[in-house]
């Protein structure tokens, strides 16, 4: 079964001198579970995608159906309550909260409904998993790149969300970093079985089994 669908999806944007389409047509399928990656060159449009896939952001035309749901259908709160629910994100600059604890951090997204004992409990296993048992009150400024970016996997995934997306996560680490962090990253997608899309620059990280989308100039390359 396929947990990510986009059908004919463009994506314009109005600028000063008129309208501009970024995405001119992209039709794509992901089966759950698979690990799936965007690449191609600057500019080509993949984070553009990726928005569109975590209801980030609507298409201009085209439908996207995730776990068939389609969220061109849903209103803007039922977008909302959907993302919370089913979807994580990992940004290439970590975006934690600088003056919350590792282990808060985990925890932010279920703030407006209140942390439970069994939640705080979850994120402690959730960070000790990603190595960081013996972080939990750090701040992320007492923490590395890579401690930080294990931060925002811990808080991406224990919800354990159907889908996570992540855009360039290792784009602020040095390789080596990098090398273990998409380990751990790859070692929890497995584990909970999610589906997960990365955008990357970097192939390295491509192994047999993944699903490789090519993008460029707003079209998958066939
Ligand atoms: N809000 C916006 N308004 C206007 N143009 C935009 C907007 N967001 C993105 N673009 C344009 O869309 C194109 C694709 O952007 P996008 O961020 O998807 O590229 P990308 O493939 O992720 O590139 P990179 O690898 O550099 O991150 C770019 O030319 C960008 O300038
Ligand atoms: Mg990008």
């Amino acid at each position: 079964m396929s947990m990510i669908e986009t059908h004919d999806v463009t994506k314009s944007y109005r600028s000063g001198e008129g309208v501009m389409e970024i995405l001119h047509g992209v039709s794509l399928s992901i089966p759950a579970g698979q690990c799936a990656f965007i690449v191609g060159p600057s500019g080509s449009g993949k984070s553009t995608l990726l928005h569109l896939i975590g209801a980030m952001d609507q298409p201009t035309k085209g439908r996207v159906v995730i776990d068939g749901q389609d969220l061109t259908k849903m209103t803007e709160p039922q977008k909302d309550l959907f993302r919370r629910d089913k979807i994580g994100i990992i940004f290439q600059a970590f975006n934690l909260v600088g003056n919350l604890t590792a282990l808060e951090n985990v925890l932010v997204p279920f703030l407006p409904r209140g942390i439970t004992p069994e939640l705080r409990d979850r994120a402690k296993a959730m960070l000790t998993k990603v190595g960081l048992g013996h972080r939990l009150t750090h701040r992320p400024i007492q923490m590395s790149g890579g401690e930080q970016q294990r931060v925002a996997i811990a808080r991406a995934l224990v919800k354990n969300p159907q889908v996570v997306l992540a855009d360039e996560p290792t784009g602020q680490l040095d390789t080596r970093t990098g090398e273990d962090v998409f380990r751990i990253l790859r070692e929890l997608q497995r584990e909970l079985g999610t589906t997960l899309v990365v955008v990357t620059h970097d192939r390295r990280f491509i192994q047999p089994q993944d699903l490789v989308l090519e993008i460029e100039d707003g079209l998958l390359k066939k």
